[in-house]
């Protein structure tokens, strides 16, 4: 086993990383949470499997919110030829950069950034951009998914908590100009727990309705949206509609 190995595995991780030596990393909670990232994996891969070919070398994809780099990892070694990580938190991007570097992962950078500062003249423009467990913390969230949508050259994945949606008509001014409601936000507050390595850097959270996450993405400009289908067996809030995952065609 190499240094590097041994440092990783000397660390609890968000995620069960596979190691050369065949190890994986211990995970928080004695591997409490290690099927939703199975079961996001599992829907990503279907995802990509129908819209990418095996051959990807020459496509690029982002990463937002890359955390410890569980998705980045994955897309880096399923073929894609180039994959940025990008996450707020400077213990995630090292954390990340030491998984890439055990798994000599040359072709996935990772950079530290909040992701609302990223621009397509910066952070390019990629056939994928992934968007995990990212929105529902945010107090911008349609902000966010404009810049995932300004990055996107092809599919954009969006997986996200959910809250159940307000449906009905507004009274918009007055009862002579009745608007329909389109979805809704939720607000939750992490404002004391911003320290967390998982919450939201600003502790302000709007989480849509999975009705208004579908319509934002329409009218942000990608031309086809999905709800993308759930494993039976799968993670519970996932099965259960708490979480959605949705891609957006551009
Ligand atoms: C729940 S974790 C999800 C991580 C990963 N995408 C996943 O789905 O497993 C939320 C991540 O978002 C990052 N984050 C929160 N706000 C951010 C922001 N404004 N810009 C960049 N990263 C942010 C956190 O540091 C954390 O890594």
């Amino acid at each position: 086993m190499s240094d590097l190995e041994a440092q990783a595995l000397g660390k609890t991780w968000f995620y069960p990383f596979r190691l050369p030596s065949g190890r994986t990393t211990p995970t928080y909670d004695g591997g409490a949470l290690d099927l939703i990232h199975a079961t996001r994996t599992q829907m990503l891969d279907s995802a990509l499997n129908t819209e990418f070919s095996d051959a990807r070398g020459g496509l690029s994809a982002l990463d937002m919110a890359c955390h410890q780099g569980w998705f980045s990892a994955h897309l880096a070694q399923s073929g894609f030829g180039s994959v940025t990580g990008v996450d707020a938190r400077a213990e995630h991007v090292e954390d990340a950069g030491l998984i890439r570097d055990v798994l000599g992962l040359d072709h996935w950078q990772v950079v530290q950034s909040d992701i609302h500062d990223l621009t397509p003249a910066q952070a390019g423009i990629h056939d994928l951009v992934l968007c995990f467990g990212l929105i529902y913390h945010l107090e911008n969230p349609v902000g966010a998914l404009r810049v995932a949508r300004s990055l996107c050259r092809r599919l954009c994945v969006v997986e996200t908590q959910v809250v159940p949606g307000l449906t009905g008509w507004v009274d918009y001014g007055s009862y002579r100009f009745v608007r329909p409601l389109k979805g809704s936000f939720g607000i939750i507050d992490e404002t004391g727990e911003t320290h967390g390595p998982e919450a939201s850097t600003t502790g302000i959270c709007l989480v849509p309705s999975v009705e208004a996450l579908v319509w934002i993405m329409q009218r942000i400009g990608f031309s086809r949206v999905e709800v993308l289908p759930v494993p039976d067996d799968g993670y519970e809030q996932l099965v259960h509609r708490k979480r959605v995952m949705v891609a957006g065609w551009v």
